[in-house]
């Protein structure tokens, strides 16, 4: 197995440099998980009130820095503007059409001062609820920003996201205002957004304002009474706005994200902890430093944008780049041309796009000047090793590191990943945990599997950035993450881990898909499969795909009818779009006469997993209901 140790000349100037102090800072985070947090929060983070204890633990429970006071906004924003940061690019934009916005930490806070003056004339305080749905603008980290200044708790919704199931995020967080815009950019088109905001409200009976920014200028109606234009609300807005100080718990956002039934759950994340541990990722992962200019190509609707757009590298004081559109508008180098025009330092994508590009071929990275790069990093799903190598040799020229960095929406914050500057990487393992954390890999009693056995990953100890609890649901959190492996936190993913304690991460073992690093969830597709009128059954399973390391694949059987299958297919196809989002779409979609079933009467998707990655069916079929039925799906042609 290679192992690529940090070049150097990195390491030299690493802010953690080499194994030793890499250990150090881990052991002493391990013995004195308390004091190490504690003495970091007071070095990074600017606090109102100290707090009276570093960690309150009353399993599953856990509240950091409780009594402290605190606000993510100022510490993204006004702490800078007293030090040589003030003029300094908090952000760059470049919008798909190709105009661009540089916003200065002076500019940034006088945008969002503006627009928390705007939220706070409309009556919205601390403890209120806003639901984001933007394209990738600066208006949006502007709003997230505004928010958070006020203790507005917000919860972003990906723009993909389809009416349907922004309905069901405003309805479950109680909203009082949708912040939006009338579309963005993406692939040369206009993706309206505030006709979907239209649709959804038809039920919401909490918004009571719509604030629209213009983003593209095409025909939007609005309201009277309950739309507002953003920049005529804004008009006569002060450019000074206070940040309240806010508990360390307060809630600054819900995330709402699949878990294994129908129904999303809303990650719910508190301030302080949050910060904390984003802000000491950039320098333990990213290896931040003042000049560097900083670019994850996320959407800031997932976690990692939250994380790694804007909270972590804001309140870090970098410069971050956003791109609003597809990377491969007007052509498959829209990416490089990004990184040699901005002379971009880190770079931070997934695998996903990773081999995308390798498909588009090498012409489309050599033919730009990237030599500004000096770090690459991976996210979201596992990446394979002969991916890892591309990155490596043609976008890295084998001089810089790539993090392979592991985490999830729960963890708030990446939870292992190398240190650049010190941990040799083994292509396609997320190598080892960073301080403060402390993982296993297990059974299914809690023992621990030993080494280079296959078993579920788990974590030992609350961590600042954890999740705190499910929005509205404390219940389903304690049985979703604390109660199968009592006292740990269960990731939901496989995970071995080699003799040099080197975790490899093997994908999910519940009913989560990971398509394009997106999470899906079986049971939701399958829902909004079964509501379309012609659908009696759906089966939904994952399907290895070269590009989006999974596909997602219905089996379905259908009511007494005529159906043609093809109109069916992608009928059904435009059906999931809608329920949920362009991006669930499933890429195939088989008709069968029935499902394979236990007796119980439990779909067995595991059979189906089988069809879809080998077309035949091994393993144990003994619980089968009706035999019959498996060859019949094997053999069966796919419908599309
Ligand atoms: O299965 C793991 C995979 O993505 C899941 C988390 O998805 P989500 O909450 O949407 O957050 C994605 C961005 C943090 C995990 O349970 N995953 C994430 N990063 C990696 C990964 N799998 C392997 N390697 C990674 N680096």
């Amino acid at each position: 197995m290679a192992t690529y140790p940090p070049p150097e000349d990195f390491a030299k100037r690493a802010h953690v440099q080499g194994m030793e102090a890499c250990r150090a800072l881990y052991d002493r985070a391990k013995e004195r998980p308390e004091e190490f947090w504690g003495e970091l929060a007071e070095q990074e983070l600017f606090w109102f009130e100290k707090w009276s204890h570093v960690l309150e633990w009353n399993p599953p429970f856990a509240k950091w820095f409780a009594g402290g006071k605190i606000n993510a906004s100022y510490n993204c924003l006004d702490r800078h503007l007293t030090t040589p940061r003030k003029n300094k690019a908090a952000l760059i934009w470049e919008g798909e059409p190709g105009d661009q916005r540089i916003l200065t930490y002076q500019e940034l806070y006088r945008l969002v001062c503006r627009f928390a003056n705007v939220l706070k004339a409309r009556g919205f305080q601390a403890g209120d609820r806003a639901i984001i749905y933007m394209p990738m603008i600066p208006e949006l980290p502007v709003a997230m920003l505004a928010c958070a200044r006020l203790g507005i708790t917000h919860s972003v919704v990906f723009g993909g996201f389809s009416a349907e199931a922004l309905k069901a995020r405003i309805q479950d967080l109680s909203a009082g205002v949708v912040i939006t815009a009338d579309g963005g950019w993406r692939r040369g088109k206009e993706v309206k957004l505030k006709p979907a905001v239209d649709e959804a409200l038809a039920d919401c009976p909490s918004v009571r304002d719509v604030i629209v920014h213009r983003r593209t200028g095409s025909d939007t109606p609005m309201q009277a009474g309950r739309d507002w234009w953003w920049h005529e609300l804004e008009q006569n807005a002060s450019e000074t706005c206070p940040a309240e100080p806010l508990d360390s718990e307060h809630p600054l956002f819900v995330l709402y994200t699949s878990g294994t039934t129908g129904k999303p759950k809303g990650i719910q994340h508190a301030t302080g902890g949050y910060l904390l541990q984003i802000t000491a990722t950039m320098k333990w992962v990213f290896d931040l430093k003042e000049e560097d200019t900083y670019w994850c190509t996320a959407d800031i609707g997932w976690v990692t944008g939250h994380s790694y757009i804007v909270y972590g590298p804001l309140a870090a004081g970098a410069t971050s780049l956003m791109y609003e559109g597809a990377p491969d508008t007007p052509q498959p180098d829209r990416f490089w041309r990004i990184i040699e025009k901005y002379r971009v330092n880190i770079f931070y994508t997934s695998p996903t796009a990773i081999r995308a590009f390798i498909r588009q071929g090498d012409q489309w990275p050599n033919r730009h000047d990237m030599s500004s790069l000096r770090l690459l990093g991976s996210v979201g799903e596992p990446i394979n090793p002969s991916a890892w190598e591309w990155y490596y040799k043609v976008i890295g020229k084998e001089r810089c590191p790539i993090v392979d960095t592991w985490w999830q929406t729960e963890t708030g914050s990446i939870l292992i990943s190398p240190m650049p500057g010190a941990v040799p990487a083994k292509p396609g393992s997320a190598t080892l945990p960073l301080p403060g954390i402390v993982p296993d890999v297990v059974d299914l009693n809690g023992n621990p599997v030993g080494v280079d056995r296959e078993g579920f990953l788990i974590i030992r100890r609350p961590w600042p950035c954890m999740l705190r609890t499910l929005c509205g649901d404390p219940k389903r959190y304690e049985e979703n993450y604390w109660s199968r492996i009592p006292g740990n936190y269960l990731t939901g993913d496989a995970a071995r881990r080699d003799a040099d304690g080197y975790y490899w991460i093997l994908g999910r073992v519940d009913d989560v898909m990971n398509v394009s690093g997106h999470r899906l969830s079986t049971m939701e597709l399958e829902s909004a499969l079964v509501r379309h009128p012609a659908v009696a059954e759906a089966a939904v399973v994952g399907k290895p795909h070269e590009i989006t390391g999974q596909a997602v694949c219905a089996f379905v059987t259908l009511k007494r009818g005529d159906w043609n299958h093809d109109e069916l297919g992608e009928d059904l196809r435009k059906w999931v779009a809608h329920e949920i989002g362009g991006f669930a779409k499933p890429e195939q979609i088989r008709f069968t006469d029935s499902l394979p079933k236990t007796r119980s009467g439990k779909i067995m998707r595991r059979l189906l997993r089988e069809i879809v990655t080998s077309n035949t069916v091994a393993g144990d079929v003994t619980t089968l209901e009706d035999l019959g039925v498996l060859t019949a799906l094997a053999s069966q042609q796919d419908e599309e």
